[in-house]
């Protein structure tokens, strides 16, 4: 019984310090002044105070041509961020759509960020959570539809909860929260 008891209080310490050493990591696949999608992040970040944030604005990278790859190895930044990945246990992006689909900035920064010694451990190991903010009303649903198959083709495990925000231009309060209840539920489910 005593030995069942400690047993059981053992397992619980283990999942709630487990839970608190999960390094979270987000950015958006925008670097726009007013991003919406860099709104969500942040918002994000205020929901779990441990996610760490950070700007693709950091980590710039020239469009990936393989001659450059192979005159001048991975950009350092990409390096950077690669190291930075994998110290994550989970990766939160918000996507913009464009045309349906991702916008350059991120489908460039995924495809340097895959090559390289560690480019396949970057998306292996670790679980990844789509969102998505967009004018529209579709709020970039297409667009996390086209992450998900892109990181899914680099072996991720994509979360199967993801969050698209509509008409993300009168969405948000000057505070940052979102006006809406209801679509701040959604946002939390997809980050549980
Ligand atoms: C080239 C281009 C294509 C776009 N295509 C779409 C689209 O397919 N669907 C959509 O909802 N919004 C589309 N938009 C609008 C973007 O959602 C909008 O510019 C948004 O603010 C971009 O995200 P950001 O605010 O995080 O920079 C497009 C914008 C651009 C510049």
């Amino acid at each position: 019984m005593m030995k069942n008891l400690t047993l059981s209080l053992l397992a619980a310490v283990c999942f709630v310090s487990s839970l608190s050493a999960k390094q979270v990591l987000a950015f958006a696949g925008s670097v726009r002044e007013d991003s919406c999608n860099e709104k969500l992040v942040r918002l994000a970040a205020k929901i779990d105070n441990d996610i760490e944030l950070i700007s693709l604005k950091d980590y710039p990278a020239p469009i990936y041509d393989g001659d450059l790859e192979a005159q001048s190895g991975l950009p350092v930044a990409i390096e950077a961020l690669q190291k930075k990945i994998l110290d994550s246990d989970v990766v939160v992006i918000s996507t913009p759509e464009y045309n349906g689909a991702v916008p350059p900035l991120l489908k460039n920064t995924i495809d340097w960020l895959s090559r390289g010694k560690i480019g396949q451990k970057v998306f292996k190991d670790r679980k990844f959570i789509l969102l998505s903010a967009s004018p529209g009303r579709g709020g970039g649903s297409r667009a996390v539809a086209n992450l998900r198959s892109i990181l899914e083709a680099l072996n991720a495990n994509v979360s199967l909860k993801t969050f698209s925000l509509p008409n993300a231009y009168s969405a948000f309060n000057a505070d940052g929260n979102l006006k809406e209840p209801s679509q701040h539920q959604k946002l939390v489910e997809a980050l549980r």
